[in-house]
């Protein structure tokens, strides 16, 4: 029996009706067997403050715990002015320091965002630098960029559009693929 996968999926938005935690919420849909898919909740992360990095909040603490206990990563990222949202930044940043035992080290993970005609294209690459400083294992490919995301989703968040479901089910498999790689 192949080990147990348990994702962290990561969603850059708090909006209620964000469609990019949809996009993680379609995701737990589809998982292959022995894989599990928990939606972290940013919302109680305050604004990063380098005095606390080394006695951080209770919410930075818990999100630190689940980066570390988690075999992969997925993120789904909006596009905010061209780049990665403040909210999602800034939970990166408070889980990334002490640097010596920062969470994201070589940690798997794998980027996808729904977003508006570029489909998140310029906040994946602001994300992938990012990425790469903090040493996490990002999947190059494949990618997953959804334009026009809001023709996407029905009322309930559900990714109606064949094609970007297809491409969501091959990312999934893909990053469990790459997380067995890594354990
Ligand atoms: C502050 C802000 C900046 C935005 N900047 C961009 C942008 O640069 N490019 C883009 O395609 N969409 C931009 N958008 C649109 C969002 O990407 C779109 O609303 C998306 O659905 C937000 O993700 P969510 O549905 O997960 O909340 C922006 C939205 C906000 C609120």
């Amino acid at each position: 029996m192949a080990a147990h996968i348990h994702i962290l999926g990561i969603s850059g938005s708090l909006r209620a009706g964000s469609l990019n935690t949809a996009l993680l919420r379609n995701a737990q849909a589809m998982l292959p067997q022995d894989t599990s898919l928990e939606i972290a909740d940013l919302s109680g992360i305050p604004l990063f403050n380098q005095d606390h990095e080394h006695d951080p909040p209770a919410a930075v603490h818990e999100f630190k715990a689940k980066i570390s206990g988690a075999d992969a990563l997925l993120f789904a990222v909006p596009e905010y002015n061209y780049s990665i949202p403040g909210v999602l930044k800034n939970a990166i940043d408070w889980a990334s320091r002490p640097v010596a035992t920062q969470p994201f080290n070589n940690k798997p993970a794998a980027i996808a965002g729904a977003g508006g005609r570029f489909g998140t294209v310029r906040a994946q690459l602001h994300f992938r630098q990012i990425a790469t400083y903090l040493n996490m294992q990002l999947l190059q490919k494949p990618e997953l960029m959804i334009p026009l995301a809001h023709q996407k989703f029905d009322a309930n968040g559900v990714l109606t559009d064949q094609e970007a479901r297809d491409q969501l089910r091959t990312l999934v498999d893909a990053l469990v693929a790459w997380a067995r790689r890594w354990r």
